[in-house]
């Protein structure tokens, strides 16, 4: 919840927004609208706590505000992955695929096949997104495992609300009233907030 309402409260703050979505599960290494143009992490270097990823079910779900965009998905197996490591695992991608909608977007994410995915690796998930003006990095640390109950299955949602959203009002939350809605909806209301700003 902490880092929902830091992230909406940096989307918010900021002026020349370029990031236009969020890794919101598993939990990111953490966000940063300024640097999420730079990769491997988005600015984020250092290992961050790990989720249990199953090999099997899993997925990454994420926050979008542009009507279409593509997102390949690199996992990075290892404890603490080099900026060449990501590279390297770029060449060889666990999922290519696309987006048609603003809004929350769930992608299934099979590992059971991927190349030296096994029960209790350490991997890191680097998402690569491209709404169309540029890559944006974002990435999560994992431990890949057959049983995962850490993993959190409700999270998988897939909407347009961003489009609903934008086309009315936007709103104009304060920080204290961001930062005391949902983590989903601070989120929303965040990048919804970026939209409308951008489309002025
Ligand atoms: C990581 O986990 C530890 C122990 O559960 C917790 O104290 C800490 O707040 C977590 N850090 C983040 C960034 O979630
Ligand atoms: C996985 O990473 C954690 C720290 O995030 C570390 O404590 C653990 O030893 C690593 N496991 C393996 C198999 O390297
Ligand atoms: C790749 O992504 C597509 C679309 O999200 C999904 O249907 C498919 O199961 C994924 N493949 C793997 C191997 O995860
Ligand atoms: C995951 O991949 C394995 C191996 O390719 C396959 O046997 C299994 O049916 C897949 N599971 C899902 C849920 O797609």
């Amino acid at each position: 919840m902490k880092f929902a309402a830091t992230l909406a409260a940096a989307l918010l703050c900021s002026s020349a927004a370029s990031a236009h979505f969020i890794l919101t599960y598993p939990a990111s290494r953490g966000f940063n609208d300024d640097a999420e143009p730079t990769g491997p992490c988005g600015g984020f270097n250092a290992l961050s706590n790990r989720t249990q990823f199953p090999l099997t079910n899993g997925f990454v779900e994420i926050l979008s505000v542009h009507p279409s965009s593509t997102l390949q998905i690199n996992v990075v197996l290892g404890s603490n992955p080099a900026a060449a490591d990501f590279t390297a695992a770029a060449s060889t991608p666990a999922n290519s695929t696309s987006m048609n909608h603003p809004g929350h977007g769930c992608f299934p994410l099979n590992l059971s096949s991927f190349n030296g995915a096994a029960n209790n690796a350490n991997a890191t998930i680097q998402l690569i997104y491209n709404g169309g003006d540029g890559p944006l990095y974002q990435c999560a640390d994992v431990v890949l495992v057959t049983s995962a109950p850490g993993f959190d299955q409700s999270q998988c949602v897939n909407n347009n609300d961003a489009t609903t959203s934008s086309s009315g009002v936007a709103p104009a939350p304060t920080g204290s009233g961001a930062a005391s809605i949902p983590a989903k909806s601070a989120a929303l209301v965040a990048l919804t907030f970026v939209a409308a700003m951008m489309s002025l």
